[in-house]
């Protein structure tokens, strides 16, 4: 077992984890809450266990990925609630790729939820509280700075493949996959995937029914939340 460093300061909190510097400057402890949030805090409440449970489908999601070739910030799993991670600089561009109309997406253009794109849209969002984290063009963030051109290309590439990915694994599952967000940030001069693959922040429908086993349960009141997390980790644990 490789020696871990030792846990520092808290370097920042967030609506759902809590991020700790650590004796390598190039490494963080990310810890996972139960609290749970929608609508940019708007709505406050707890799942139980959801930290633990989001830990665990994080590091399984990007352990997956890394086999596939795709770098991510994931070193390992310390406990029920800690993941070690690089340390990297986040990019304030949130990536979301659609599969199926859902979410923002049916609400802002008038669709009805569940319609199949014909190809998988990336969207960019600027990661902003203050701003409810608008949806922007690419040009956006190029002009403004926050992401270069190039690196711009490298996420929406990314992007494409991690949706490649998880939709192949958890079709096996019988299990959709709707839509996600995920974040990306710089590391030593690279771009690695960062943040939690987890049912916070994706949409998965369970294949046979259209039931949603995701973080919807909590943001509509649709009931059985804990069950649905517990139910989509036993169902990528499998
Ligand atoms: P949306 O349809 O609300 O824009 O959400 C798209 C995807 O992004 C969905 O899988 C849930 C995820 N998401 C987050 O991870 N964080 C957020 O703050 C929001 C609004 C969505
Ligand atoms: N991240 C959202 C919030 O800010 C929660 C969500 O809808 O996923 O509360």
């Amino acid at each position: 077992m490789e020696s871990t460093p030792e846990k520092l300061e808290m370097l920042y909190e967030g609506k759902a984890k809590k991020l700790y510097a650590t004796s390598d400057p190039d490494l963080v402890i990310c810890y996972f809450k139960d609290d749970a949030t929608a609508f940019n805090a708007k709505k406050r409440g707890t799942i139980e266990d959801k930290g633990a449970i989001n830990n665990r489908m994080s590091e399984l999601f990007f352990g997956l990925l890394e086999n596939a070739g795709l770098k991510t910030h994931f070193v390992r799993r310390l406990n029920d609630r800690e993941m070690l991670c690089k340390r990297l600089q986040i990019i304030p561009v949130e990536t979301v790729v659609r599969n199926i109309v859902a979410g923002s997406m049916a609400k802002r253009l008038g669709l009805e939820e569940g319609r199949e794109l014909s190809f998988p849209i990336v969207e960019y969002y600027y990661k902003s509280d203050p701003l409810d984290d608008p949806l922007i063009y690419p040009e956006h963030a190029i002009l403004f700075e926050w992401a270069t051109a190039p690196e711009l290309e490298t996420i929406r590439s990314l992007a494409l493949k991690v949706n490649e990915e998880l939709r192949r694994f958890l079709d096996g599952r019988g299990i959709i996959l709707v839509d996600f967000k995920i974040e990306f940030g710089r590391y030593h001069g690279d771009i690695l995937l960062g943040d939690e693959i987890c049912p916070d922040t994706c949409r998965f429908w369970d294949k046979a029914s259209r039931r949603k086993l995701d973080k919807d349960r909590f943001r509509r009141d649709l009931g059985d939340v804990e069950q649905a997390y517990q139910e989509m980790l036993r169902r990528v644990e499998d």
